[in-house]
């Protein structure tokens, strides 16, 4: 059985990334899946990671999004792989270096140590970063309430931006940087060229 392809989706809250993942993901037959919150365990911690009345440490951010993602991989990833079946996922382990290291500015060599020890062996094959200005971000974004995240200040918006851009510039792992702005239909269409070139059908 061959095993299935590997895609993560990656960029600032607002950048339109969950909306071209969840069409790609119906275009190739993959699993969707997101981060935090893409196990029932992981439902229960994302409500606490996102919920702005409740302070928390970096550190504690760090963790539980790793706890999230460990548990993520042992109960849904690992097992469709292995199963010949295709993942998407919506933000995988470079968000936490994205949010919790350039944005929260934890040490980055750490993070990527108590990273490593979540995921295993289990890197995406294609990490794929919708890139947008935090203004253009800020233009599209729709909700009144704002969560944790949503909440920082456009400050720590840039800093993830441009830890997004440096990783993708300098990963030993395989990224691509698509230009997030235009219409949804244009998105896709720059990602989907992208993802022509990986093994989807390997019988
Ligand atoms: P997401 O579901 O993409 O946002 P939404 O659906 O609200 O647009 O992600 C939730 C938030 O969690 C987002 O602001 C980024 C943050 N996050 C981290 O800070 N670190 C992580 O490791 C992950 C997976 C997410």
């Amino acid at each position: 059985m061959n095993r299935g392809v590997f895609v993560a989706f990656e960029g600032i809250d607002a950048s339109g990334k969950s909306t071209v993942a969840k069409i790609i993901a119906e275009r190739f037959d993959a699993t969707f899946t997101i981060e935090p919150g893409g196990t029932p365990l992981g439902v229960e911690l994302r409500k606490w990671l996102l919920d702005a009345d409740t302070p928390m440490k970096p550190e504690s951010e760090a963790l539980l999004m790793l706890a999230d993602r460990s548990h993520h991989v042992f109960e849904l990833i690992e097992p469709t792989l292995a199963a010949g079946k295709h993942i998407v996922a919506d933000r995988y382990y470079a968000s936490t270096l994205a949010y919790q290291g350039y944005g929260r500015g934890l040490n980055l060599a750490e993070l990527r140590a108590a990273t490593d020890l979540a995921i295993g062996p289990t890197l995406p094959d294609l990490t794929i970063l919708i890139d947008l200005s935090v203004e253009a971000a800020n233009e599209r974004r729709q909700r009144d309430t704002k969560d944790r995240f949503e909440s920082a200040d456009e400050n720590f918006h840039e800093r993830v931006r441009q830890g997004y851009l440096e990783m993708a510039a300098t990963a030993s792992e395989k990224w691509v940087v698509i230009d997030g702005a235009g219409t949804v239909d244009e998105v896709v269409a720059r990602v989907q060229q992208e993802l022509l070139l990986l093994p989807w059908n390997r019988d």
